[in-house]
């Protein structure tokens, strides 16, 4: 038998944030919805309004908040480089401050807590696959740190939440994740792909496009986060990385986009930015092994579902 609980959703406003609320509810539990919508989107989760068990309250994470929950899970974060070198600080508090404040109430309230790291903690990696024991290859000191390290820092307080306050933390670290409702134009490879091609313009690929990807689709990526937070309460605490091991090169991605697409748009290529990885791909053996979760949407299906979203988008 299920038993309701409340749950606070950091970040529902935004892409992951909005199809974890839908899910959530969808099993039948309270779910609050924390959003300074820095970067998020009200119509994300406009049509979950009408539920009598969703609330959202405009939040900015960076300040303590005072709520009653069973869970919480801690999305709150400008997640891609547009939206988090806008303004890097906060960025850098997000991250810090939000992870402090979230933990608190943890403690507060004996909540369990879920971050979402991710795989930019490995940075330009020097081993492949990732594995959750590799410790990264990080510039703490580049355009992408405030992100990168931000993440690292809040790792390390829930880590510490957990040995010095007992808290009951997971740690989840998300490979690319894309699908409906991601933002139109914050410069993510999959959607910027799919608008360019619906609008006829040329793809950029930044750098040969021989540098690699993994694509994780959103319904397999909620479906892992709440595996993780649902995992029974044996000290186990993570990192445990969740994305799609099959891996992409930039130019397969856009030729398929292409394809898919029916698009004239042609490949127009650029330079490289600054601590751009060129490899990257979970390793997902943890996952498989104590979750039993695997992704199960393939790319070209996922990619079907992007398109069609981001087609209305654009009409709209
Ligand atoms: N989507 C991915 O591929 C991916 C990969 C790795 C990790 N992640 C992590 O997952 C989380 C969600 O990512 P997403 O893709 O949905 O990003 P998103 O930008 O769509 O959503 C982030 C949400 O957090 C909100 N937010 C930002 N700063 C805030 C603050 N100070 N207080 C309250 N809300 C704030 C934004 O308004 C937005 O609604 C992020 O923490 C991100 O780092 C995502």
């Amino acid at each position: 038998m299920l038993s309701v609980k409340r749950i606070l959703v950091t970040g529902g406003g935004g892409f992951l944030g909005s199809h974890l609320c839908e899910k959530l509810l969808s099993k039948g539990h309270e779910v609050l919805c924390a959003d300074n919508f820095f970067c998020g989107n009200k119509n994300n989760i406009i049509h979950l309004y009408g539920s009598p068990r969703f609330e959202v309250i405009r939040h900015d994470v960076t300040f303590p908040l005072y709520v009653e929950v069973d869970e919480i899970y801690n999305l709150a974060c400008p997640a891609s480089p547009v939206h988090y070198q806008r303004d890097p600080v906060q960025t850098l508090k997000t991250s810090v401050h939000g992870a402090i404040n979230m933990l608190g109430l943890a403690k507060r309230v004996r909540a369990k807590i879920l971050q979402t790291s991710t795989s930019e903690v490995y940075g330009d990696p020097a081993v492949h696959p990732q594995r959750e024991n590799y410790w990264g290859n990080v510039n703490p000191i580049g355009i992408r740190s405030c992100y990168d390290e931000g993440k690292r820092a809040a790792e390390c307080l829930f880590a510490d939440y957990h040995r010095q306050h007992g808290l009951r933390v997971k740690i989840a670290r998300l490979f690319n994740s894309y699908g409906p409702r991601m933002h139109p134009n914050d410069g993510r490879v999959v959607s910027n792909f799919i608008i360019q091609a619906l609008t006829g313009k040329n793809l950029t690929v930044y750098g040969d496009g021989s540098q690699t990807r993994s694509f994780c689709y959103v319904d397999d990526t909620i479906d892992g986060l709440i595996a993780l937070m649902d995992k029974t309460d044996d000290g186990f605490i993570g990192p445990m990385n969740l994305g799609n091991p099959t891996e992409f090169t930039i130019l397969e991605l856009a030729n398929l986009v292409i394809e898919m697409t029916g698009s004239k748009s042609k490949i127009e290529f650029r330079d490289l930015p600054q601590d751009d990885p060129a490899r990257r791909k979970p390793d997902i053996s943890l996952a498989a092994e104590l979750l039993k979760w695997n992704p199960s949407i393939a790319l070209i299906d996922g990619l079907q579902a992007t398109i069609r979203h981001l087609k209305g988008v654009i009409e709209s």
